[in-house]
């Protein structure tokens, strides 16, 4: 059985400020003793913040991105060291917005990939397809592309570290939702390309997160489908009591 992993992808959102106080609303919620795994991802300046907030109550910190250099002349890079020592154990790699606004690559997010485990960091990997590949019905091309490349030559034994996230770029801000049944289709599709790959221990073992408009409506309905082991949440993460109800709803769902 895989616990659920409900990550809050803050974006471009919250200050130190706001950092701290969303995070203490989390705190007094309870948002990580509902049975699932809850990890934030604030932009870079505020995780220093949101580390303190966080002190003990069992919400980890996730990078939004990192470089795979350790250190050097690059210029506006953070580098997967730092992530740690921010107080970071997981960071989000190929986040669409990446992908479409920042030249990522499935060359630049299988590097990526690779300076995180090495460093100790876990890897929320996310991967999905735009409004037109669906439409031409290359879906499965497309992810089975980005999973090739972004996770060449990672050997299977690191596959405990790391998490897929399938995030529709449709679905993405849009209020637009994958049905349950298009939703577990990519998932399985995923987890089959897992067991291919590096066998079917390994394939039951990476959790696969939904991410794309997930709220506390439709939390409940994804999160009990067989091959979806938790959200990546945008919108809904920065505020305290939906992002709370959503990991509420995906810990009552235990298969
Ligand atoms: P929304 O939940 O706002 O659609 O964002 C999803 C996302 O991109 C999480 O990484």
């Amino acid at each position: 059985m895989r616990k659920k992993l409900i990550a809050g992808n803050w974006k471009l959102f919250n200050n130190a400020y706001e950092t701290e106080s969303l995070i203490n609303k989390l705190i007094d919620l309870r948002a990580a003793e509902m049975g699932a795994d809850v990890v934030v991802a604030p932009p870079f300046t505020s995780l220093h913040a949101a580390h303190r907030a966080a002190g003990r109550s069992g919400i980890e910190l996730a990078g939004q991105d990192v470089f795979w250099e350790e250190k050097g002349a690059f210029t506006g890079e953070i580098a997967p060291g730092m992530l740690l020592d921010a107080g970071c154990k997981w960071v989000i790699i190929g986040h669409s917005e990446r992908r479409q606004y920042f030249g990522e690559t499935d060359e630049t997010v299988n590097r990526k990939i690779n300076a995180a485990l090495k460093a100790g960091l876990k890897p929320i990997v996310c991967v999905g397809e735009t409004l037109r590949e669906r439409e031409s019905d290359q879906t499965t091309a497309v992810i089975g592309k980005q999973l090739e490349g972004g996770f060449a030559g990672i050997a299977a034994g690191m596959f405990e570290k790391i998490t897929v996230a399938y995030e529709p770029v449709w679905a993405i801000g849009t209020g637009k939702t994958a049905t349950g049944r298009q939703a577990q289709e990519v998932h399985a599709f995923i987890r089959g390309w897992l067991g291919k790959k590096h066998g079917g221990a390994t394939a039951q073992i990476v959790r696969i997160l939904y991410g794309g408009s997930v709220k506390s409506s439709n939390a409940a309905e994804l999160m009990a489908l067989p091959d979806i082991d938790g959200a990546l949440v945008g919108g809904a993460s920065l505020i305290a009591d939906d992002f709370s109800a959503i990991i509420r709803l995906s810990a009552k769902t235990g298969k």
